[in-house]
């Protein structure tokens, strides 16, 4: 899973560049801020300073956390991790959606998409909810909703996703979307002191444009 990075001096772009790698800018204006997006029971928007304490309350605890790359463990860490968002977003890197669900006014999860530097199309995307709404529908809905932003808005072309093998619910949750599993990144990722394998999950824009427009995708059943 995606870091948040949350220190002020934290980024994994290049150090000035406030463009993609090629010099392309997608006919887009996601980097002026992101579009507001609605879906049965919550919306996504951009993250704003004032999610930081819901994320704070439901990003950190070990269930949550505990496959994922550590979150920030203060409200304050939050903060900066939503402005380092906002600088990345405007220059090209990177969109965070923030997942509001419907009652609600802040944050309980994120869908991060994060461009990889030196590889033209290609993402890296993840995503975490509070445990309350594991199992709503709003992971598949939502994620859905993502990834056609990143195909459409982001103009890329594959996302990789790295999940930690033994977490099932991130592994059944990308299968579900119909990602493919495309390799076992062995002992790549370090949590609590140990090095655990993660899968490689891949989506390409061309199979999600085509399994959007297959009859199945549309409700249709052919006789
Ligand atoms: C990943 C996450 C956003 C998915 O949201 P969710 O609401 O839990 O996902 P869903 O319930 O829609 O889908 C998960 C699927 O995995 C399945 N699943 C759960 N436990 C599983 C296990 N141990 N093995 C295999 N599949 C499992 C569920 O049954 C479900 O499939 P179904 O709806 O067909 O029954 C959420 O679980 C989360 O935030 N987890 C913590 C952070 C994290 O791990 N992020 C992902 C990093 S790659």
């Amino acid at each position: 899973m995606e870091v948040m990075p949350h220190h002020a001096n934290t980024h994994r772009g290049p150090a000035v560049a406030t463009r993609p790698a090629s010099g392309l800018v997608p006919p887009s204006t996601w980097r002026d801020g992101l579009p507001v997006v609605r879906g049965l029971g919550f919306t996504l928007r951009e993250l704003v300073a004032a999610d930081a304490p819901t994320l704070m309350q439901h990003l950190t605890p070990a269930e949550v956390s505990r496959f994922i790359s550590p979150p920030p463990a203060s409200v304050t860490g939050f903060e900066r991790f939503i402005v380092w968002a906002q600088r990345e977003r405007a220059a090209g890197r990177y969109a965070c959606f923030a997942v509001v669900p419907d009652g609600e006014q802040t944050a309980v999860g994120i869908f991060q998409v994060r461009r990889l530097e030196g590889r033209e199309g290609v993402a890296e995307w993840g995503f975490i909810l509070g445990a309350a709404y594991w199992g709503t529908g709003i992971f598949l809905a939502g994620a859905e909703r993502v990834v056609d932003f990143a195909f459409t808005e982001m103009g890329l072309h594959r996302l990789e996703a790295r999940a930690s093998v033994a977490n099932g619910r991130g592994n059944g949750a990308l299968a579900k979307l119909g990602a493919v599993r495309e390799a076992v990144l062995r002992r790549s990722f370090e949590r609590h002191g140990a090095w655990h394998d993660q899968a490689l999950w891949t989506l390409w824009r061309d199979d999600w444009r085509e399994r959007l427009s297959a009859p199945a995708a549309a409700g249709t059943r052919v006789h």
